[in-house]
């Protein structure tokens, strides 16, 4: 059921897009692309956002798309409908896991502590976002899982930086590492398209 990593492929890296228009969206997805980024998040938290995964998915037919903060089965449905290729959340529930069950498109569920990768497991899932990380115990407690939930994999986000972030890659249980860094906002308010360009390939150990 959980085919997030076979989806991302060789990507260790989730890049996420937030977008106040549909324009701006385009331009940060092209810019990703163009630093050999395969599959983009967008959070679903600005009014433009659904607009912005079609639009995406139409100007860049071969990037995977999928929507970033899905909470409830409404969002859930209008992710899909816009086009979302995966869905992500930024935490977890028993509710939110059962509108999940039979989504036709890999999921990663949000966690921040024990229970709530417990409570993952019980649904079948083994891989999971820590989220946000730096403030869930950071390396630290995903080092501690790895002992008791060895068999689960994380892409930790929140609070992730070029600074910590192959601190966080060095980990047996970390796949991949996402974030906002690489497209931070001053940059998209000024249109500085190549400086995102520059943060993926430099994220991905490319220059
Ligand atoms: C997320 O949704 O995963 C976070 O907003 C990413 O957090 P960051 O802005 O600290 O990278």
């Amino acid at each position: 059921m959980n085919s997030f990593s076979n989806l991302m492929g060789k990507q260790t890296l989730l890049p996420i897009i937030q977008a106040n228009t549909v324009s701006q969206g385009v331009e940060i997805a092209k810019a990703m692309s163009s630093a050999g980024i395969n599959l983009v998040e967008v959070v679903l938290r600005t009014a433009a956002s659904l607009d912005v995964i079609t639009a995406i998915k139409h100007e860049l037919p071969n990037l995977k798309v999928g929507a970033g903060t899905v909470l409830d089965a409404d969002i859930l449905k209008k992710a899909l409908s816009a086009g979302s290729d995966f869905i992500i959340t930024p935490a977890t529930s028993t509710k939110l896991l059962m509108n999940l069950a039979n989504c036709p498109v890999p999921v990663l569920p949000g966690v921040s502590n024990t229970a709530d990768i417990l409570l993952a497991t019980e649904f079948g899932y083994n891989e999971l976002k820590l989220f946000p990380a730096s403030l869930s115990g950071g390396t630290a407690f995903l080092s501690a899982m790895a002992s008791v939930f060895s068999d689960i994999s994380f892409c930790p986000t929140g609070g992730i930086n070029q600074s910590n972030q192959q601190e966080y890659m060095a980990l047996s249980n970390v796949f991949a590492v996402g974030g906002t860094w690489i497209a931070k906002s001053h940059w998209v308010e000024q249109r500085q398209w190549s400086k995102i360009s520059s943060a993926c390939a430099a994220a991905q150990g490319l220059s």
